[in-house]
């Protein structure tokens, strides 16, 4: 068998329902200009991105992500920004709650004990809305939303017919403390 069918590219996500990611994806419809704006099943927050990762690694993956224990949380999306070096418009949290930044922690300290490979840039959240986009000139207002986050997520990206798809392997639900 070859060496790229036993890989999977996977990352770590915070998922929203789908009654967020269809508010998320209708303002970037919006506001995409001549960008483009992300489907709205695949909109979601980024926490560990592993890229292509052995399949074999996976149950691995699920139990030292069990192990962690963190409490239910709420993130403010009361930012929009652009970044022009990879030309994306996203939303985030003015300041992310400091539950956040640990389960960040958590997570890549986990990865750095098991010896798995991940992006090490620091951790920057946000959600990507539209891609290839110009700017913000054509964005409508941003009504902040509180995001009530009950787990994380396992997420593999698979590409189905030229499409990007990604598909929730395990979710990691909060524990109230
Ligand atoms: P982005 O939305 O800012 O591009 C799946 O590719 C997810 O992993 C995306 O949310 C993407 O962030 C994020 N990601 C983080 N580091 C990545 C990397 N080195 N290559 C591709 N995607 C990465």
């Amino acid at each position: 068998m070859s060496e790229v069918a036993d890989t999977v590219r996977l990352f770590f996500a915070l998922w929203p329902g789908a009654d967020l990611q269809a508010r998320l994806a209708a303002w970037a419809k919006q506001a995409a200009g001549r960008g483009r704006a992300m489907r709205r099943e695949n909109i979601h927050l980024t926490l560990a991105f592993l890229g292509d990762t052995k399949a074999s690694l996976v149950p691995d993956l699920i139990a030292l992500a069990r192990d962690i224990a963190f409490p239910p949380l709420c993130l403010p999306l009361d930012r929009i920004g652009y970044w022009r070096h990879n030309r994306i418009i996203w939303c985030g949290a003015e300041q992310d709650p400091p539950a956040l930044s640990e389960l960040v922690s958590a997570l890549r300290a986990r990865l750095d004990l098991g010896g798995i490979a991940y992006d090490h840039k620091p951790f920057v959240s946000h959600m990507t809305l539209v891609r290839n986009a110009t700017g913000l000139d054509s964005a409508p207002a941003w009504v902040p939303l509180a995001w009530e986050l009950a787990d994380f997520a396992l997420v593999t990206s698979v590409r189905i017919e030229g499409r990007v798809t990604y598909q929730v392997l395990q979710r990691f639900p909060a524990a109230a403390g």
